[in-house]
């Protein structure tokens, strides 16, 4: 036992990757099945928000990129319970701990969106915060995870830029136009924040997740590149962020910003969001839904399997 901790610990310690053979300790185990499982529900949530759009996109070309955008959500929500699965989860046991309440996805899928702008503004804002926690999970010590992390991280950039081509569209539109997007980002701004979790004083597990480098940089340290990173998008873009306390701080080389407000997160995270029993709701509903489908397909791999036996 001592051999194999002390072979995790030097694995770790020379940044090489822990493979599903290899003996890891329970606890890392455990974080990266509750990590990747809620990864894995966000993306699977997350089609919901923007899903509601594709029936009303304004032309043939916004509708296609619409639908290619929340079906690569879709895939990467399978790579990821591909993933889990590779610890020893269950993929529909974590399905069930989710429809319970049991685990949990991305509090900001629990906001609505309410105009088209939404559409731009998630792919620019919220694929944009999600690119900048998920880019160094490339580099996790757990090499399934991070291998899934790698194509992910390709196409949501591809997200993110089409969200920002649809606002400078949209930008250079009408007055109207304009309004729609300055109103999405009021409303998306301060749920992107929220987005990188508590602040590093309020957060308990990160120190452990770091330490197995699972995690590469604290919640803070990647909000504050998101906002530096955001702003001068913001600018090019001719939108104002809601934050009148932000600015450039040339001591700290970085943009301050305001107070997050953290009862609304810790309310959106008890389930009080706007949105909260609607999106599981509709999750429910689609997996009953969905149950001919799997039971069909079950059928039919155990009667091929049958057959080959048969043959052989
Ligand atoms: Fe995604
Ligand atoms: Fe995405």
């Amino acid at each position: 036992m001592d051999d194999l901790q002390a072979q995790f610990d030097a694995t770790i310690a020379a940044d090489q990757r822990i493979e599903p053979r290899d003996w890891m300790p329970e606890g890392y185990r455990r974080t990266l099945i509750r990590q990747i499982a809620q990864h894995a529900h966000s993306e699977i949530i997350g089609m919901q928000p923007e899903g509601n759009w594709i029936l009303r996109a304004p032309t043939l070309r916004r509708k296609a990129i619409l639908l290619a955008k929340v079906q690569d959500e879709a895939g990467h929500g399978l790579y990821l319970y591909s993933a889990a699965e590779t610890l020893g989860a269950d993929r529909a046991e974590l399905t069930e701990l989710l429809l319970a309440g049991k685990q949990k996805y991305s509090s900001i899928f629990n906001y609505p969106t309410l105009s088209y702008a939404d559409v731009g503004v998630i792919g620019w804002l919220v694929d944009g915060a999600a690119i900048c926690n998920q880019v160094p999970l490339c580099r996790c010590s757990y090499g399934p995870y991070a291998r899934a992390m790698i194509r992910i991280c390709k196409e949501e950039s591809f997200h993110q830029r089409q969200g920002y081509e649809l606002l400078m569209a949209m930008m250079q539109g009408t007055d109207e136009q304009r309004a729609m997007v300055q109103e999405s980002v009021n409303r998306w701004w301060w749920p992107s924040l929220m987005m990188f979790g508590p602040p590093d004083s309020d957060s308990p597990n990160t120190q452990q997740s770091m330490a197995w480098k699972i995690k590469r940089h604290s919640n803070d340290e990647l909000r504050q590149r998101f906002v530096d990173m955001t702003v001068p998008q913001a600018e090019a873009l001719g939108v104002t962020l809601p934050d009148p306390d932000l600015r450039w701080n040339p001591e700290r080389g970085h943009y301050d910003f305001g107070e997050i407000d953290w009862s609304e997160f810790k309310a959106v995270l008890a389930g009080a969001g706007p949105c909260n029993a609607q999106r599981l709701a509709h999750r429910r509903r689609a997996h009953e839904n969905g149950a001919w489908v799997r039971e069909a397909a079950a059928a039919y791999a155990e009667k091929h399997a049958r057959k080959q036996e048969v043959a052989a």
